[in-house]
């Protein structure tokens, strides 16, 4: 009998249901009744306090498109996993007791950066871990793409869409801030999708005179709106020239709700036109994932049932070039896949007369 632990840590995303029936579907398919799935609540909440379901081949159907986790899940910040909590309780020995518990053969772990750390940890306590990209911020080391992504970009388009023609209407300055603190893909991608003019991403610290001249030059050429796509770690150059330290206090002093609401402020002040801020937030993360995640949520799933039945543990399953591939958990972990600022896309969208800001 196969024993197989499945856990969803992290913010959520669209295809982590089709990622979590991929595997199982495959593992039933493989083993038949020799398979007994685990489904651990909340993440590594769950694998820490011992909640857990046995599931049924019946609870990984129906799930293809929908949102969300059927497990639930939790953010547990990696830096805290070896810290003792009030309740005293020692989350590695208590991670590794559960395990036990369930005589897991393997623990599935569906998640991003963080998780993807924990993940590696784990293997590295000795258990048998397999991990699967997921996050809207297509920020994980060792793959081109995690599910969630494209559907991120979907909704977040289809927001400067809507935004669009709202301020052409009303002759307005739009700003549309989209999620990504640290690595700005989804704004990158839903920025040219959605034909915005200036593009502001952490990877590439701005100038806001730089931008007002960007709005000030669109009105002289005839132009009455422009539309600035903002991830919400963009921050300026003065503020990416400072010490780790000086920088955290000075994006944690910021007077405004976020960013993008002082950018807003200063183009109004120097521009005179109006200008607005729109948030999709947490928009960006529901709903159904589009066809392209549910493609690959189903391929990275049937993959990670492949290396279970092979019996390989201990890696990532990762898209590059187009091939489902296993990256070892511990080459991958801890490391950001940022946009690097000299990448083609940022080159071919600076020729198409995007600014990002500089
Ligand atoms: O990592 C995914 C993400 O959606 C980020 O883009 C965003 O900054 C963050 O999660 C929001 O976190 P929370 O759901 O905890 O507010």
């Amino acid at each position: 009998m196969k024993r197989i632990g499945i856990l969803t840590s992290g913010g959520d995303c669209q295809g982590l249901n089709a990622t979590i029936r991929g595997v199982a579907k495959t593992l039933y398919a493989h083993y038949g009744d020799n398979v007994k799935i685990y489904g651990i609540i909340d993440g590594y909440r769950g694998l820490i306090y011992g909640e857990y379901k046995e599931m049924k081949p019946e609870d990984f159907s129906g799930i293809l498109t929908r949102g969300g986790t059927i497990l639930g899940t939790s953010r547990q910040p990696f830096k805290l996993m070896r810290v003792i909590d009030e309740t005293s309780v020692d989350k590695v020995k208590e991670m590794k007791r559960h395990y036990q518990e369930m005589k897991l053969d393997c623990l599935v772990v569906l998640g991003g950066n963080g998780t993807q750390k924990s993940a590696n940890m784990l293997s590295e306590e000795g258990m048998n871990v397999i991990g699967l990209p997921k996050t809207i911020d297509n920020d994980l080391w060792g793959t081109d793409i995690t599910f969630g992504f494209q559907s991120a970009v979907d909704i977040a388009t289809n927001v400067i869409d809507c935004i669009h023609t709202t301020a052409t209407s009303h002759g307005r300055v739009f700003i549309v801030e989209l999620m990504g603190h640290k690595a700005g893909w989804l704004t990158l991608h839903a920025g040219i999708a959605g034909g915005a003019d200036v593009i502001l991403i952490p990877e590439i610290p701005y100038d806001i005179n730089s931008v007002i001249n960007t709005v000030k030059e669109r009105t002289k050429s005839g132009k009455n709106f422009s539309i600035i796509a903002v991830a919400e770690g963009a921050i300026t150059k003065e503020v990416a020239a400072m010490k780790k330290k000086e920088r955290k206090a000075a994006i944690a002093s910021l007077a405004y709700p976020s960013i993008s609401y002082k950018i807003a402020h200063e183009i109004e002040e120097a521009t005179g036109q109006e200008t607005r801020v729109t948030v999709p937030g947490h928009f960006q993360r529901g709903g159904s994932p589009v066809p392209y995640d549910r493609v690959i949520s189903t391929r990275f799933g049937v993959n990670a049932a492949k290396l279970i039945i092979e019996e390989k543990y201990g890696y990532l399953v990762a898209m590059q070039n187009d091939r489902v591939v296993p990256v070892p958990l511990k080459e991958i972990a801890g490391k950001l896949k940022s946009v690097p600022p000299d990448c083609d896309m940022v080159k071919e969208a600076k020729m198409l007369g995007i600014s990002f800001g500089e």
